[in-house]
């Protein structure tokens, strides 16, 4: 039995889909997992991208499709990634799930295991609210979340900047984004995405 997992993001100088990319690497560790890795539109202009050094750096993961959200339904489970606005979810995936409406009606998302992750630019700039708040969305689409347990040790680390939360994994890129997505973080990234599709394959075997 095949099952599917769907990474969606949205990145602007590559944190975040670093971040999405060791999420589906751990997710695809899983035998019998499909990874599909996807980010949302843009909506910034052009010369705000330009000018912000946006355009240069989201050169790197321009090769990933765009989400769709009539193809959320195909997913068994469903990780999504933002970076952190102002201790919030980005508007680029705000807007992607603002035209869930549709499938929200119908439930299409019922049952459907759901995870996140994000980045930020500061460690107290709002790691854990963007991710709560980010799982409100998911419950009202009966999504059954998926967090990241201290099992996975890594999150006890405290020898440096590290993200990492029971909320969801994270990153800090510094605030002049002069950090990447370390070791630990990474290793947390692998962990949910192994969880995930874990506990998706779980439930869809107990279907059958
Ligand atoms: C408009 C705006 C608001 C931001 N708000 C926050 C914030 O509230 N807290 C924080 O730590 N970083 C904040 N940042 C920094 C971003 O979270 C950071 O650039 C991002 O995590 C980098 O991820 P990316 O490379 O995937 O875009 C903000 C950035 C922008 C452009």
């Amino acid at each position: 039995m095949k099952m599917k997992v769907q990474v969606i993001f949205y990145s602007m100088y590559g944190h975040t889909y670093r971040m999405a990319e060791a999420i589906a690497e751990g997710a695809r560790s899983v035998e019998g997992v499909e990874v599909e890795l996807y980010q949302v539109e843009e909506l910034v202009p052009d010369d705000v991208l330009e000018s912000s050094g946006a355009k240069k750096e989201r050169a790197a993961f321009a090769h990933v499709p765009l989400a769709s959200v009539d193809r959320l339904k195909e997913a068994d489970a469903i990780v999504f990634g933002s970076p952190t606005r102002f201790g919030m979810i980005c508007a680029q995936m705000r807007n992607f799930l603002d035209q869930t409406g549709g499938i929200w009606s119908r439930g299409e998302l019922v049952g459907k295991v759901g995870s996140v992750f994000t980045s930020t630019g500061t460690q107290h700039g709002g790691q854990e609210t963007t991710l709560i708040g980010f799982i409100v969305t998911l419950l009202h689409h009966g999504m059954i979340i998926v967090g990241v347990p201290y099992t996975d040790t890594h999150q006890l680390y405290v020898g440096g900047v590290s993200g990492g939360s029971p909320y969801g994994s994270s990153t800090i890129s510094g605030p002049d984004r002069s950090l990447q997505p370390n070791d630990n973080e990474l290793e947390i990234a692998r962990f949910q995405g192994r969880r995930v599709a874990e506990i998706a394959l779980m439930l869809l075997k107990g279907k059958a």
